[in-house]
């Protein structure tokens, strides 16, 4: 059970806690309450081991292929968190003996992971532990944990043995060579690990420091070292009273590492780990985790967010989200990008989806937009893989890979996945051959953000090759139907999954046709601004035929247009579906439930959709359509729509805040806020649910505090919840920074420049310069 007060009234709203332990439950914590600097993810697994735990490192951007058969990557590193411990010769264990005061906290502010207890042994001697662990924001490569240990009744004998196990594999598949171990000066463990396929080199250092009531101490040791593991066994006796503090540190590097000079020399890279190693022993944790703990804070004074609500959960909800996209955002290099769950779990493989574009990018574009463009390079990177695909499809261009890995790989989405219940073989997985809207997702985001930062130059350097090679790549997907005399999309995937094979997903389409437009504008813009780079840009994406046939087939593109009732059809065979009542499945706390009972190709013949669909592109593609139209169709579509995918509830939230719904709005915002940190046992266990992260705070400052980029100008319509006070948040718009503060009656906007500021409030332009105080009330 996991409690939303705060661990200490100095960390309400920026802690949460476990206050009972479940051994059959480890997912949820391991994933909700795990660390990680974008550099590294650290699954929170605890100290000591039980049968259903899952213990994860990776390191991001080390993909992977075990073999033909499976798709590339993220490789789970070797574990450094698990100790074992044997007191008075036997092992410790939450399952055996009492626990009291048990508490698993993950501080936010602080990025710190702590758990304490007192524990009776089945001897019946009691026995306070306190672990605290960090993933360094300041050292991306150091790992920091502590553990200390006190005998309240009597004294006991104490085995205590870590170290650096490379047993682990990803669910089976082993991913590294065995490698080498080594054990220097009776202290520091070593272990170079390579990846089977991508030859990776991986070096693992890692020491142990004891202190017995403050003072240093060398417990006896025996050292070990088996098959893909070495290990300190030490051994020592406790007093009554005393108290034993280990501290262990773990650096990390990897032959990817670009800001390690030693990287691409192993043995350099050997040494480089060593050196940092023991810089860091004389640190201790208490000195690490301070330089940590101060990055944090800087880290949060940039994102300064407040929430006053008559729910304490709501602020503590939207820090989560916030966290999280900051410990697996990989900021320091562009080769990489954000996997599906981040780097929390084995979920989705590490790989990249829209999630990152639509649903996580938003956050950085308005909050730190230096980060917004690393990932869109990361995207310009992919190119590469892009023109593989299209080239392997029959088509011209850049077709993005569904999930992508490292860059340069192309499409690496697995062929096959859960049981079919009707014939009991694996469903295949159609998703990396035919949805393909995520090209011109790609092309959307970049746009965005070019449009909210002004970055000129990165749509010189990048941008504008993305978009003119999307086009082309779309210009070459349209089919041409001669009877209706128009062009089509068809045979595609749209954002519901649970719609394959079908024809005109008007959503594909719409985006496919905003994607040409794109083009075409930017395309006249350049002959004027820039003619020299549109040579360029020309010769090497060979755009003879480009703005021509652009314009011919966005003039002739099919773009589903409302019936009688107003709904559109979500492609062309949607509305002839059969329907089913959902409500059975719709009160399940998992999802996917329907498929105990049909097989995903029964449900392609249903009227049910997965998520939201065509509501996602209202929401993008706002002003191409009537509030009206909008609740329309949220009536119509919502109530055939299960959920199951964590891209639902925020989306749904935002148009409902988009049509002044604003009870609605609110219920979206909490049940999108529950996926990870609500009751629910398993939701995360194969790890948090990156796009919905990136949907809170889309719930937050695009609905409820409506912030909007329409046609390149920021427009702001709040509609708060009645259950909110006040709501504060930065935002950067064309590079200045922005900070909101909106009450019920008043909204305030400072800038942190004197330079004049234009914003639509309520639909009217306003210009201020410095400070706007804006009534609510007199609008
Ligand atoms: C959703 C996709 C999403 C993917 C990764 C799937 O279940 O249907 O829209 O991109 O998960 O989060």
């Amino acid at each position: 059970m996991l409690s939303y007060n705060g661990q200490t009234p100095e960390l309400e709203q920026w802690s949460f806690t476990e206050t009972s332990f479940n051994p059959l439950a480890q997912g949820k914590c391991e994933s909700v309450m795990s660390l990680g600097n974008g550099y590294m993810g650290l699954r929170s697994a605890t100290e000591e081991a039980y049968i259903g735990g899952t213990r994860n490192l990776f390191v991001n951007g080390t993909f992977n292929r075990f073999d033909e058969l499976e798709v590339t990557e993220l490789p789970n590193a070797a574990d450094v968190t698990q100790i074992e411990l044997l007191v008075d010769g036997r092992r410790f264990s939450l399952e055996t003996g009492d626990t009291a005061d048990y508490e698993r906290t993950l501080n936010l502010r602080d990025a710190e992971l702590t758990r304490s207890f007192v524990w009776r042994s089945p001897d019946g001697k009691r026995i306070r532990f306190e672990f605290r662990r960090f993933v360094s924001k300041d050292d991306l490569h150091l790992i920091g944990m502590k553990l200390r240990m006190t005998p309240l009744d009597e004294g006991i004998t104490l085995r205590l043995t870590s170290g650096i196990n490379a047993q682990a594999a990803n669910s089976g598949s082993q991913h590294f060579h065995e490698g080498e171990k080594r054990i220097f000066d009776k202290k520091y463990l070593q272990l170079v690990q390579t990846t089977t396929e991508s030859k990776v080199d991986f070096v693992l250092s890692a020491l142990h420091r004891f202190l017995i009531d403050g003072h240093p101490f060398e417990p006896a040791l025996q050292m070990e070292i088996e098959r893909r593991k070495m290990e300190m066994a030490y051994r020592m006796e406790l007093k009554a009273g005393q108290t034993l503090e280990l501290h262990k540190l773990v650096q990390v590097h990897t032959s990817r590492d670009a800001d390690v000079e030693a990287a691409g020399d192993l043995e350099k890279l050997r040494a480089h780990s060593l050196e940092a190693l023991k810089k860091a022993e004389s640190a201790g944790y208490d000195g690490l985790f301070e330089r940590h703990r101060q990055a944090w804070a800087e880290i949060w004074s940039r994102y300064r967010v407040e929430i006053e609500s008559a729910h304490r959960f709501d602020l503590l909800a939207l820090r989560f989200a916030i966290y999280h996209m900051t410990v697996m955002t990989p900021v320091h290099d562009r080769r990489m990008g954000i996997g599906a769950k981040g780097l929390s779990g084995e979920g989705y493989k590490g790989h990249s989806f829209w999630d990152t574009e639509i649903f996580i990018l938003p956050f950085f574009i308005y909050s730190e937009p230096s980060v917004a463009r690393t990932l869109l390079e990361y995207r310009y990177l992919g190119l590469e893989g892009a023109r593989k695909k299209a080239e392997e499809n029959g088509f011209r261009g850049a077709m993005y890979p569904w999930e992508v890995a490292w860059p340069s790989d192309g499409e690496v989405t697995p062929v096959w996945g859960a049981v079919d219940v009707v014939t009991g073989k694996q469903t295949k997985i159609w998703s990396g051959f035919i949805e393909q809207h995520i090209t011109a997702d790609i092309a959307y985001a970049v746009w965005h953000y070019y449009k909210a930062s002004g970055d000129q130059r990165f749509m010189d350097d990048y941008g504008y090759e993305m978009i003119f090679d999307t086009a082309v790549f779309w210009a070459s997907r349209l089919e041409w139907n001669e009877e209706a005399s128009r062009y089509e999309i068809n045979g595609v995937i749209g954002p519901d999954e649970y719609k394959e094979h079908v024809d005109n997903n008007a959503f594909t389409n719409y985006m496919a046709h905003f994607n040409l437009l794109l083009a075409i504008q930017y395309y006249d813009e350049l002959k004027d601004r820039d003619p020299q780079l549109l040579e360029r840009l020309e010769s090497k994406l060979g755009l003879e035929r480009g703005p021509q046939e652009w314009r011919e087939k966005a003039d002739a593109i099919y773009l589903p247009q409302p019936d009688g009732r107003g709904i559109i059809a979500q492609d062309d065979t949607y509305l002839q579906k059969q329907e089913l009542d959902l409500t059975p499945y719709k009160s399940q706390a998992k999802v996917g439930t329907l498929f105990q009972d049909y097989s995903l190709d029964q449900v392609n013949e249903m009227q049910v959709s997965k998520q939201a669909d065509i509501l996602m592109l209202f929401y993008l593609l706002e002003n191409r359509f009537a509030p009206e139209l909008k609740r329309a169709n949220y009536d119509y579509y919502e109530p055939k729509t299960l959920h199951d995918s964590s891209l639902s509830f925020s989306t749904h939230s935002i148009l409902a805040s988009d049509f002044d719904d604003k009870k609605l709005a609110y219920e979206l915002f909490r049940r999108a806020a529950e996926i990870d940190l609500g009751p629910h046992e398993h939701s995360s266990d194969a790890g948090i649910h990156a796009a919905s992260l990136g949907g809170i705070w889309q719930c937050v400052v695009m609905g409820f505090a409506g912030i909007r980029m329409l046609d390149g100008a920021l427009h702001v319509h709040p509609k708060m919840p009645d259950a909110w006070e006040r709501l504060s948040f930065p935002l950067f718009w064309k590079g200045t920074k922005l900070q909101f503060n909106v009450t019920k009656e008043r909204m305030e906007i400072s800038a942190d420049t004197q330079e004049e500021i234009e914003l639509v409030i309520y639909g009217k332009k306003m210009s201020f310069q410095g400070r706007l105080q804006f009534e609510l009330m007199h609008i």
